[in-house]
């Protein structure tokens, strides 16, 4: 595939996308089950091109192929239909379904680990009761007392079928999920609100808050305890990890945890994350504009009224009506929003936009239990500055908190979950094992590679291929 580099990251949106896209995508023909090409007129009133329109429909067919289940999640019974007994008045942390033995045969999970799907009550930023699905990757032989590590994933898109529980790799394979599972941990990984399940309780729909750290905290929280629920085996000490946007519900997480203390909450491990969104779409500017798409469709569900075009010219408000119309995840936004002129210069100054910002902000603010932040020096969707600077804050406000913050020379984005992997496993078995945290705060500690910087893979090059015939068999 020509275009490899914008399919494969795994990154917070298009922040740093560059511009040089529309060389003409090549679909690998045996993964592209999915066949999906635009209608005319649907180009047409987009306002684009033949050929954005081919590769958009490239990189819609890559995903559609790379669903574990044969249709979209809004016809996937398992998410449109909650039981009678499912309402808004249970509380957060209910479990609404759940499907015990997920049928992995279309899955790309790892041989000898098992997997589930369920549903559960969360809540919205503004406190809504909302149903919302989680996958629990179960390991075939866990660790003593069954240890329980929830996972926030980085963006994945805007849309309901972008959730990872219906994807076959679950998104984040190796990185972080499958990796934890094969260690012995079973891992809770909510889907978050608006990806997979899209219907509240009146029928409406549940837009995907993207980057409102503290409702994909309550996500984290609340699918945890829905898992304990259903297997009741299960610890009930749990660690969360989270990588990007799930890094930024991580710290959110250990933030709720301060003041609104979880019984079982043993720290979180939170790598290059979303800390301060401000100061990233700022950054970005003119290349922001997946990244102000996807928070544009946020905020229609936040302030009522709020309309895509305070962050979106009239050319980004068409893009975004395709990308929802059409159901796009990552891959198509990093086609479909790597134009300049796409956003509303200075939309990150708008009102909506500051005051989303300043209510899902980390950093500056009390710690409830241990903290590892891992950060790659070379990380171009989340620059190390800003994770710098949102340790800093907390430390400075807050010297007594058990915040240990190591970095990694000359890695990026994603990459950083595989280079600090032995560090995370680490530090997740110290904290079952109940070994004592040192308290101090923020000295950033430099990790030394093994070989010079530039030898190493610097991103990730593949994805997980289904394979329609058997292959190392004997
Ligand atoms: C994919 O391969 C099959 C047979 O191998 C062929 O019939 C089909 O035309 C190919 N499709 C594309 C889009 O190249
Ligand atoms: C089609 O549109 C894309 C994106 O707007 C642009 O980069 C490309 O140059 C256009 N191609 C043609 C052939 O006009
Ligand atoms: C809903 O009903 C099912 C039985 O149909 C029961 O197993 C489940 O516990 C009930 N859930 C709640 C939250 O009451
Ligand atoms: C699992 O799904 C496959 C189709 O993908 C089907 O052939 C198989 O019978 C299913 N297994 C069970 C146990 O239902
Ligand atoms: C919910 O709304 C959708 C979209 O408007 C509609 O297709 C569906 O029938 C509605 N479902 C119920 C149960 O009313
Ligand atoms: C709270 O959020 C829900 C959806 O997330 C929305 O329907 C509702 O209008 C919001 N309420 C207020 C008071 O903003
Ligand atoms: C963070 O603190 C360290 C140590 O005090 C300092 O060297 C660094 O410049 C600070 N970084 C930012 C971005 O504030």
């Amino acid at each position: 595939m020509k275009n490899h580099k914008h399919l494969t990251r795994l990154a917070f949106a298009t922040i740093l996308a560059t511009s040089t896209a529309y060389d003409i995508l090549t679909p690998q023909n045996d993964t592209f089950a999915s066949t999906f090409s635009f209608p005319p007129p649907q180009i047409l009133s987009a306002g684009i091109n033949d050929s954005l329109a081919h590769n958009i429909a490239v990189a819609l067919n890559f995903e559609r192929s790379n669903w574990a289940t044969p249709t979209s999640v809004a016809s996937d019974p398992f998410y449109t239909h909650l039981p009678a007994n499912a309402s808004s008045t249970l509380p957060p942390g209910s479990l609404l379904k759940l499907e015990p033995g997920t049928n992995t045969s279309l899955y790309t999970i790892p041989p000898s680990t098992a997997l589930s799907r369920i549903l559960y009550q969360t809540t919205t930023l503004n406190g809504t009761a909302i149903p919302a699905s989680a996958y629990i990757l179960f390991p075939y032989s866990p660790l003593p007392n069954n240890p329980v590590v929830g996972f926030a994933h980085g963006t994945s898109g805007g849309f309901p079928d972008c959730a990872p529980s219906h994807l076959r790799n679950l998104w984040y394979h190796y990185i972080t999920p499958f990796t934890l599972a094969l260690r012995g941990y079973t891992v809770v990984a909510p889907d978050y609100a608006g990806l997979g399940v899209s219907r509240d309780y009146n029928n409406d729909t549940i837009r995907h808050p993207y980057t409102a750290n503290p409702a994909h905290a309550d996500d984290l929280f609340y699918a945890v305890q829905a898992a304990q629920e259903a297997f009741p085996s299960l610890s009930r000490e749990f660690v969360l990890v989270g990588h990007s946007q799930g890094g930024g519900a991580v710290w959110s997480a250990a933030q709720r945890q301060a003041t609104r203390p979880v019984q079982g909450y043993l720290g979180g491990v939170v790598a290059s994350p979303v800390a301060d969104t401000y100061a990233l779409a700022k950054g970005a500017g003119q290349a922001g504009a997946g990244t102000a798409m996807l928070i544009a469709n946020a905020l229609r569900d936040v302030f009522p009224g709020f309309e895509a075009g305070t962050f979106l010219s009239a050319e980004g408000v068409r893009r975004y009506e395709l990308v929802e119309g059409i159901g796009g995840c990552q891959s198509v936004d990093l086609e479909a929003f790597a134009d300049d002129g796409l956003v509303v210069d200075g939309w990150w100054d708008s009102w909506p936009a500051r005051k989303f910002f300043d209510w899902t902000r980390n950093g500056g603010q009390a710690l409830g239990g241990p903290m590892l932040v891992l950060q790659g020096t070379a990380d171009a969707t989340v620059p190390a500055e800003l994770t710098d600077r949102a340790v800093n804050e907390t430390c400075a406000a807050y010297p007594d908190s058990a915040l240990e913050y190591v970095k990694y020379p000359g890695v990026d984005h994603v990459p950083t979950m595989y280079a600090s992997q032995p560090r995370w496993l680490d530090w997740i078995g110290e904290r079952f094992a109940g070994t004592p945290v040192t308290k101090g705060c923020g000295e950033a500690v430099k990790v030394e590679s093994a070989r010079p910087v530039e030898e190493y893979q610097p991103v990730p090059n593949f994805f997980l291929e289904f394979a329609m015939e058997g292959y190392e068999v004997a």
